[in-house]
């Protein structure tokens, strides 16, 4: 997919940044998909909002604008630029394709330079990344543009087209004061002149380039890869493949003995590869990325007889608590206790079951909400409780006499709020737009008011068309079944659900897009309900779903459901 707003082709972000659906388990040996269309990109705002957000923490974002292949998406948008002309579709697999921007059109690189030039406006760093990687040339070979291109230019093969390719690029971001990375498959057919290389496939590469006198990012899969399984796959969740556990990773000695004393200077350092088409979640990038991440940072900035993996493993216990503080979902050798969910709703009682992923290991735990270890209560059946509850428990290996880390669950005992009685009611949310800058929910009072209007549902409304802007919907949540309702309020920035006199959802304050959840128990009838949301400057978003035991999967509360005055 493409990733990023480029306002002069309005339909890299319409088309191309949206695939139909997309395969489930492992592109290449999977037949079954999810049928879900999938997409999203930045806006030419947000990427502004992050650049400066890292820089202000002394980060350069270097963006990957990839080129000649991974680029089937764009031809699914715009097929003047590929061999053949198309059709071509957004792909639902991973993996390399073979349909790839055409070399011999120069339409092709029109667009590319015209691409170039709104991303040289967004980051200012001295880096453009082009990618260059996995761009299979079947269709090169079968061209006649492309064919005819590497007769006018006197190219032996379709290697050195793509370097022509490359070249022209390199020459045309030069010529902006930038400079060019590229993965190692532009050592392929000639270096561009200026260019710094960055080698995956292994390290041949990057020795290579350095060896020619050009700079070399190293980031080899055989140590750099935070995508690659850390563990045991059969206890791990899916990952692309691979296998590269801590001390591997730690073990990674950057500075290729190939080099001598003249060349090694090109090695500007170590870079973490996490490519996520496999983590949908942003608690599964932290899970692979860290601790892996800690000590890449270390082979970077370490000599190796400083290197010492018993003392890095020592050092790491006092990240995990930085870790554990800041809420990184970070990998540890022994798994922890797993449950079905982190929060437990329940009226009069409620079992809860762990599980382990070894067989070997026992489980204890604390419903006190201290630390557990091997003298607390050990676990055999699932946990029954009739009063909420912290449940502590942690993963014991008899054998090494070693934890994991602390799980915890909550668990709450809720009473039925009070249903009121009403009549005459119409269907819809009562809505009131204000405009003005704030930075919590209590910020807004009515003097910021705009507009009252009528919604649907718990969604910014069409209107909205300032930066800074609240919206406060109030009605009445009619309600079908007695039950436990879960209520999940995703918002960017703060928010706040509130039912009959309680508050359900606490999401105030300023930050991305986040969800928090929330249980309260519902009877029949009609309940006052109320969200308040505020959204100051960059994305903005605001979702209210809900679901019950009856129903598996969250949705968005019907318009049946919600009434006002
Ligand atoms: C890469 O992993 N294809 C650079
Ligand atoms: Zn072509």
């Amino acid at each position: 997919g493409w990733r990023i707003e480029i306002k002069k082709y309005p339909k890299l972000t319409r088309i191309s940044a949206f695939r139909d659906e997309t395969v489930v388990g492992h592109g290449g040996t999977s037949n079954v998909y999810d049928g879900e269309r999938y997409g999203g990109f930045y806006t030419q705002k947000e990427v502004k909002e992050i650049v400066k957000y890292a820089q202000k923490r002394h980060v350069t974002i270097i963006p990957e604008i990839e080129m000649p292949g991974h680029s089937q998406a764009v031809l699914a948008a715009y097929p003047e630029i590929g061999c053949t002309g198309g059709p071509y579709e957004v792909a639902t697999t991973w993996g390399v394709h073979n349909e790839i921007y055409c070399a011999g059109k120069e339409a092709t690189f029109t667009f590319l330079t015209n691409v170039l030039d709104e991303v040289i406006d967004l980051f200012p760093g001295k880096y453009i990344h082009i990618g260059g990687d996995e761009a299979p040339k079947e269709r090169w070979e079968e061209c006649s543009d492309c064919q005819k291109r590497i007769q006018e230019e006197g190219l032996k093969n379709e290697h050195e087209l793509q370097s022509y390719f490359i070249k022209r690029i390199e020459k045309y971001l030069n010529s902006k004061g930038r400079r060019l990375i590229g993965w190692d498959e532009i050592l392929e057919g000639g270096l561009a002149p200026e260019a710094t290389v960055m080698s995956w496939r292994g390290v041949s590469g990057g020795i290579e380039a350095a060896k020619q006198g050009h700079d070399v990012i190293m980031t080899p899969n055989t140590h750099c890869y935070l995508d690659y399984y850390q563990a045991d796959p059969k206890t791990e969740p899916l990952a692309i493949g691979g296998f590269l556990p801590l001390e591997r990773c730690y073990s990674y000695e950057p500075i290729p003995e190939e080099l001598n004393s003249n060349q090694t200077h090109h090695i500007l350092g170590v870079q973490g590869n996490v490519w996520t088409e496999y983590m949908n979640t942003p608690e599964y990038v932290e899970y692979m990325a860290y601790p892996r991440a800690i000590a890449l940072a270390e082979v970077g900035w370490s000599q190796k007889s400083d290197k010492d993996f018993k003392n890095f493993k020592k050092r790491l216990e006092h990240h995990y608590k930085r870790l554990d503080q800041l809420h990184v979902n970070y990998f540890y050798e022994i798994p922890k206790p797993q449950s079905v969910k982190d929060f437990f709703p329940f009226l009069k009682s409620c079992k809860i079951e762990l599980t382990l992923p070894k067989e070997e290991a026992e489980i204890y735990y604390t419903l006190d909400g201290s630390h557990p270890n091997n003298n607390s209560k050990k676990y055999k059946n699932p946990i029954k409780l009739r009063k909420s509850a912290t449940i502590k428990a942690i993963t014991y290996l008899p054998g090494c006499s070693e934890y994991s880390k602390v799980k915890t669950i909550t668990a709450e005992k809720l009473d039925y709020l009070k249903a009121v009685d009403l009549n005459g009611l119409k269907q819809g949310l009562s809505c009131k737009y204000f405009e003005g800058e704030f930075s919590k929910i209590r910020d807004f009072k009515n003097n910021y008011l705009q507009e009252e209007l009528t919604t649907d549902n718990f969604t910014i409304p069409d209107l909205a068309r300032n930066s800074n802007f609240a919206c406060e919907f109030k009605g009445f949540l009619k309600i079908d079944r007695k039950n436990i309702y879960t209520f999940y309020l995703t918002s960017d920035d703060g928010s706040i659900l509130k039912i009959g006199n309680q508050i359900v959802i606490d999401n105030d304050g300023l930050h991305s897009a986040t969800k928090v959840q929330g249980s309260v128990a519902l009877n029949k009838g009609y309940y006052p309900i109320e969200v308040k949301y505020f959204q100051a400057g960059g994305g903005a978003t605001l979702k209210l779903d809900w679901n019950h035991e009856y129903v598996e999967e969250s949705s968005i509360i019907p318009v049946e459901n919600l009434f006002h005055k």
